[in-house]
């Protein structure tokens, strides 16, 4: 920000960087220890030894569950897993090439009438728990199915046995997805599931505080996700690797970008000054995926990116860097991979809706105004 306007300004921050903008109990971001922990438990763990389903269940009732009320959870979840016919009509009118990420939005809008809790008013807590169960449990078939329609193919049905990752992956492939695939898969739902006050947490929750549903907060969460600078950033990032294409070329291509002055998509954070927690982990995990695979080309153009960038910027990468090589090597479409984040996100954008509702005060900042003023208005014939 250029000195004046910091001087001028003393209470302005661009991009409200700083600005504490709410109090919450969901999930705590420590820069400084690179950690990140949802509702007091370290996401690692709940990566490596929970699973997705235990994870939105402890976004939404604020508790780990016990083996009774997961089975019950997941009951509930495989039961809504279908949607009406109407949202696939709806996906086959849309042009060939719409972006997944629109389709989704236009997706989530045409499911809201049919939520059976459709006419409940937005305050109503226990109408939105359930609301939120629902978009949990659709989310994942409506990615794939919708991927499926827009490759010519017939939606299938959800399988009631698979859990959210396995259901997502078995319905876009019409196969019976690996293990490994389907374990990969589900921690890294865990990790894109939440993270705070960022821009499409913060759009959803701007929105329910006006009292307006939990569908409209979602389709605002999936609109600003969209953008390459927050959620679309793991679909760029896979392009800017196979346009590096082998490890021989990456330290000639990072050193153009940055002499370009370029964005390194995967890189950075309004949060992390260190490593990004979720990278971390993610990053083990598409490297051992390479070896698996006999691919290793990413994780070594991601260490010469990585270290270019830590030592010329200090810059780190976030979640979606490996998260974007790792969902390549699963062979997942890349344009599939922002509305994967959709599937998981859902889930935190619900409990910060829930937590907005349950002590609501509508959120609207001030803003500096520099325009013009108190001029006379001239007739349109003498202007
Ligand atoms: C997500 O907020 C969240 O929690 C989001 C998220 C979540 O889970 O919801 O974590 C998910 O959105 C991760 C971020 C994904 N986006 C990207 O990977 C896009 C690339 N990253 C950047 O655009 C950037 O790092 C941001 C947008 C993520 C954060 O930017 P800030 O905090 O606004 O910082 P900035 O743009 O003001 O940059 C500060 C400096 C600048 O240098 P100078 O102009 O001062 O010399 O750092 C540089 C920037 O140019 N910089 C980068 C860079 N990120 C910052 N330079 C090159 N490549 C980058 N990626």
């Amino acid at each position: 920000m250029s000195a004046t306007l910091t001087e001028k300004y003393p209470n302005y921050s661009p991009g409200l960087e700083g600005v504490i903008a709410g109090i919450s109990t969901i999930s705590e971001i420590d820069s400084d220890r690179s950690s990140l922990q949802y509702r007091g438990y370290d996401v690692h763990d709940l990566a490596e030894h929970g699973s997705f389903e235990e994870t939105a269940y402890l976004l939404i009732y604020g508790k780990l569950p016990t083996t009774a009320e997961l089975a019950s959870f997941k009951a509930v979840l495989s039961a809504e897993r279908e949607v009406p016919s109407q949202v696939y009509d709806v996906l086959r009118a849309l042009p060939k090439d719409t972006h997944p990420m629109d389709a989704i939005r236009s997706a989530f809008s045409t499911l809201a009438p049919f939520d059976p809790d459709y006419e409940a008013p937005s305050t109503d807590d226990a109408a939105n728990v359930r609301k939120a169960v629902r978009i949990i449990a659709k989310a994942g078939t409506m990615v794939a199915n919708g991927h499926r329609i827009r490759n010519g193919l017939e939606p299938i049905k959800p399988n009631p046995a698979h859990d959210t990752a396995e259901n997502f992956l078995y319905l876009m492939t019409g196969q019976e997805p690996p293990a490994k695939t389907v374990q990969v898969m589900d921690a890294s739902l865990t990790l894109y599931a939440e993270h705070g006050f960022n821009a499409s947490t913060f759009a959803c929750r701007v929105t329910v505080a006006t009292l307006s549903d939990l569908y409209s907060g979602i389709v605002t969460g999936i609109g600003t996700l969209r953008g390459p600078l927050h959620g679309g950033a793991n679909e760029e990032a896979m392009k800017m690797l196979l346009d590096i294409g082998t490890p021989d070329k990456a330290q000639a291509w990072i050193d153009d970008a940055l002499e370009g002055k370029k964005k390194i998509m995967g890189f950075g954070h309004r949060e992390y000054k260190k490593r990004d927690s979720r990278a971390i982990y993610l990053t083990k995990v598409a490297k051992e995926l390479g070896i698996e695979k006999g691919d290793t080309r990413f994780g070594e153009i991601a260490d010469i990116l990585e270290k270019t960038m830590e030592e010329r910027k200090n810059i780190h990468p976030n979640v979606d860097f490996p998260a974007a090589y790792a969902y390549y090597l699963l062979g997942i479409p890349i344009d599939l991979y922002t509305p994967i984040f959709v599937i998981a996100r859902v889930s935190g954008w619900s409990a910060h809706a829930l937590e907005q509702l349950r002590n609501n005060r509508l959120i609207r900042p001030k803003c500096i105004y520099e325009g013009a003023a108190n001029l006379d208005y001239v007739a349109l014939e003498n202007r």
